[in-house]
């Protein structure tokens, strides 16, 4: 037996202030979306804004349905838009924010089990990591350079 130790570099941003410009804007662009957010029964709203190569920015916000399992989240919403949209452009960075209607959210929100998934689907495809950059409401910024950072051993097509 030997062990396997899994560790990623993250890096922390005190504020959205301290980004870099096209970073800033992006994000503010992700802030927006999740102000669009359907979101009647968690009341907890998520912004995501994608840029694409082609200087694009594609928004998603998160989706709910009485039938819980069939909403969509804000991550998901805005890459398979992406992809629809603009098969073949890549997506070079993500900014997601997250708020609550029923208490503050300070800490970072990270993309969920399955968002990290479709993630790292579009970066086996287009062959280039995507910067992720994901924030509460307000506060910390955590800048990710992979999802392989959030999502360490990922399956993807090379075991089917
Ligand atoms: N949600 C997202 O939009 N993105 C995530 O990565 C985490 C969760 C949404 C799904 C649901 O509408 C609400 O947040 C509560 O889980």
């Amino acid at each position: 037996m030997k062990k396997i130790t899994i560790s990623a570099d993250l890096e922390v941003y005190d504020s959205e202030n301290e980004l870099p410009q096209d970073v800033q804007s992006l994000m503010t662009q992700a802030i927006e979306a999740r102000e669009k957010s359907y979101s009647p029964y968690s009341k907890f709203k998520v912004g995501a804004a994608l840029f694409l190569e082609n200087g694009e920015v594609i928004t998603g916000s998160n989706q709910e349905n009485a039938s819980y399992p069939a909403g969509l989240c804000a991550e998901r919403t805005a890459i398979f838009y992406a992809g629809a949209k603009y098969p073949g452009i890549k997506i070079e960075k993500i900014a997601i924010s997250a708020r609550s209607e029923n208490h503050h959210v300070e800490i970072p929100t990270p993309p969920c089990g399955s968002c990290r998934q479709a993630i790292a689907e579009y970066e086996v495809k287009q062959e280039e990591p995507i910067e992720i950059y994901f924030m509460g409401e307000k506060g910390k910024v955590v800048k990710a350079n992979s999802i392989s950072d959030l999502l360490p051993l990922i399956f993807d097509n090379s075991y089917l």
